[in-house]
C-alpha cells in the first residue's frame, strides 16, 4: 500500500516574467514503511514538495494522498487536523522555542492540540535518541546534533502516519548527520 501518492503536482510562485515553477508534474508514490530520500539542487523545489505532501500549502494542479486522504477535498480546518494527526515534520532549522525546555518543545504541538502522550511511548522515543537525561535543558545548551534530535522527537510523539524531514542532516557534521540518518531509518 502507498503511503503518499501525488499525481501531476504543479506550483507556480510569483507571476508573469518573475514567476517561478517550483514543481512542473511531480509525479511520485512512497510505499508504506519505506525510507525515501528526495535529492535535487538547491532552488529544485524538494521543500515546495515536502509542504505540498505536509498539507502545509496547496498545489495549483495535480492532487496529493496521504494515507488514504486525498488533500485536494479538505478545507483550512480540516487540513490543520490532517496535519496534526497524520504528519510529523522536521524542519531544517529545527525550529525550537529557545524558551522552552526539551520536554517542553517536544509536548508543545500535543498540548496546543489538547492532546497527551502515552507515557510507554514517551520513553521508548526519549531513549532512542538519548534525550532522557536532558529533558529539562534548553535547546540552546544542547549540541546542532542533540538540537536535532529534540526536533525528531517532537515529530514522532504524536504517532504519525508520515515523517517528513527536510535536509535532517543539512546543519550538521558528518558524523552526527549519519547519526541522525540511522536514527530515521529505524523508525
Ligand atoms: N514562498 C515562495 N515565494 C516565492 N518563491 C518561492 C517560495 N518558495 C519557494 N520559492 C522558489 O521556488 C523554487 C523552489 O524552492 P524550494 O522548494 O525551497 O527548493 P529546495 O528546497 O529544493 O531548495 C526556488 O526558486 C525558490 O526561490
Ligand atoms: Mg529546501
Amino acid at each position: 500500500m502507498d503511503i503518499v501518492t501525488v499525481h501531476h503536482l504543479h506550483k507556480t510562485f510569483g507571476k508573469g516574467e518573475s514567476a517561478v515553477h517550483a514543481l512542473n508534474g511531480i509525479d511520485l508514490a512512497i510505499e508504506k514503511g519505506k525510507f525515501t530520500a528526495i535529492i535535487g539542487a538547491s532552488g529544485s523545489g524538494k521543500t515546495t514538495l515536502l509542504h505540498m505532501i505536509g498539507g502545509m500549502d496547496i498545489p495549483d494542479e495535480g492532487e496529493v494522498i496521504v494515507d488514504g486522504t486525498n488533500l485536494s477535498g479538505l478545507k483550512e480546518k480540516e487540513l490543520a487536523v490532517f496535519r496534526r494527526s497524520k504528519v510529523g515534520f522536521v524542519y531544517q532549522n529545527f525550529n525550537l522555542v529557545p524558551t522552552l525546555t526539551v520536554r517542553e518543545n517536544i509536548m508543545f504541538p500535543l498540548s496546543l492540540a489538547g492532546a497527551t502522550s502515552d507515557a510507554v511511548f514517551f520513553s521508548e522515543i526519549m531513549e532512542l535518541l538519548q534525550l532522557q537525561d536532558r529533558l529539562n535543558a534548553y535547546p540552546q545548551e544542547l549540541s546542532g546534533g542533540g538540537q536535532q534530535r529534540v526536533a525528531i522527537a517532537r515529530a514522532l510523539v504524536s504517532k504519525p502516519s508520515i515523517l517528513l524531514a527536510d535536509e535532517p542532516t543539512g546543519n550538521l557534521d558528518s558524523e552526527s548527520g549519519q547519526n541522525v540518518l540511522g536514527l530515521l531509518k529505524c523508525r
